[in-house]
C-alpha cells in the first residue's frame, strides 16, 4: 500500500516536471479501460491454417479497429497564454484575450482587470509589477500612493500621464491576493501578454519599474540595484529590440526615501535620451 502511494506520488511529480499544471476532468480517465474496449472491438482473426490454404492469396486487409481516444488534453497554461497573446491584433483584442484567459487563479480572486492607462501613442511605455488594492478596485494601473508618486516624478521631467506623456501597464494584469509578491510562475505566465502589448504599442522607449519587471523582461538574475540607471534591450517579436531603462519601483521609494536620489538620476538619464 505504502509502495502504491510512493509510486503515485512519483508519477504526479513527473507530470509536474513535464509541465502539467491543472486537472482537466473531474475523474482521471481509465486508460486501461480504453485499451480493453479497443481489444474487444477487434474482430477475432481466424487462426492460420498450415498447408496450401495458408499460402492462398491474401484477402483484402481486415479493417483496423477504430480506437476512440479521450479528447486531446489542453496544452499547459503557458502555451495557451502564448497562443492567445499572439492571436491578438489590437489592444482591444489583447485586453479581451487577457480577460478570457483562464490559466491563472488570480483572475478569480481579483475584482477588476487592470490592463493599461495613459496614451499608447506616447512613444514611452512604463512597465510595473502588479496591481495593488486601489488599482484592483478602479481597474487602472498605478492609481494608489505609489502611482501618485510616479506621476509626480514623471511630471517633473515634463511627462504627464493624462497629457500623452506615457503609457503604463503591469507585468500582471490581476492583483495577487493580499498584495503578495507575484510568483515566478505567475510572472512567466503573463510575460507573453506583456511582450505582445509592447509589440502592439510599438514604444520607442521602455521604463522597467522595479526588479520584477526588469527581471521578467530582461531575463536576468541580477537585482534592480545592479540593473537600474542603465539602458538595456528587450527583444520583442515583430518589433526587434526596444531600449529599456531599468529603475526603482515607486513603492520602494515610498519605503526608502533616500533612494529617491538614484531614481532622480535615472529620470534625468531618461529625459536626456528621449529628448536627444
Ligand atoms: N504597483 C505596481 O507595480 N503596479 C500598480 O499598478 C500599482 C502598484
Amino acid at each position: 500500500m505504502e509502495h502504491d502511494r510512493a509510486a503515485l506520488l512519483a508519477a504526479l511529480a513527473l507530470q509536474l516536471d513535464w509541465g502539467a499544471e491543472e486537472a482537466l476532468a473531474e475523474a482521471p480517465p481509465d486508460r486501461s479501460a480504453v485499451t480493453r474496449a479497443a481489444a474487444a472491438s477487434v474482430p477475432a482473426r481466424p487462426m492460420p491454417v498450415a498447408g496450401p490454404a495458408a499460402e492462398a492469396p491474401r484477402q483484402a486487409a481486415t479493417p483496423r479497429a477504430v480506437v476512440t481516444l479521450p479528447p486531446m488534453a489542453a496544452p499547459p497554461a503557458a502555451g495557451r497564454a502564448a497562443e492567445a497573446a499572439a492571436a491578438a491584433t489590437s489592444l482591444e483584442a489583447l485586453r479581451e484575450a487577457i480577460r478570457a484567459f483562464d490559466g491563472s487563479p488570480l483572475r478569480e480572486t481579483a475584482t477588476n482587470l487592470v490592463f493599461a492607462d495613459g496614451d499608447p501613442g506616447a512613444g514611452l511605455m512604463l512597465i510595473g509589477e502588479a496591481p495593488g488594492g486601489e488599482e484592483d478596485r478602479i481597474g487602472r494601473p498605478f492609481v494608489g500612493p505609489s502611482g501618485q508618486l510616479l506621476d509626480r516624478m514623471f511630471a517633473s521631467i515634463g511627462l504627464k500621464r493624462d497629457e500623452g506623456g506615457f503609457y503604463i501597464v503591469n507585468i500582471l494584469p490581476w492583483r495577487p491576493p493580499g498584495n503578495r509578491t507575484p510568483t515566478d510562475a505567475e510572472i512567466s505566465l503573463f510575460v507573453p501578454f506583456v511582450l505582445r502589448h509592447i509589440a502592439l504599442v510599438k514604444p520607442r522607449h521602455l521604463v522597467l519599474l522595479g526588479g520584477t519587471s526588469a527581471k521578467a523582461l530582461l531575463r536576468v538574475k541580477e537585482g534592480i540595484t545592479r540593473l537600474r540607471g542603465k539602458w538595456h534591450q528587450v527583444a520583442v517579436e515583430g518589433l526587434g529590440e526596444v531600449p529599456a531603462l531599468a529603475t526603482l519601483h515607486p513603492a520602494y521609494l515610498l519605503r526608502t526615501p533616500a533612494a529617491k536620489r538614484d531614481a532622480w538620476s535615472d529620470l534625468l538619464l531618461l529625459h536626456r535620451s528621449i529628448t536627444s
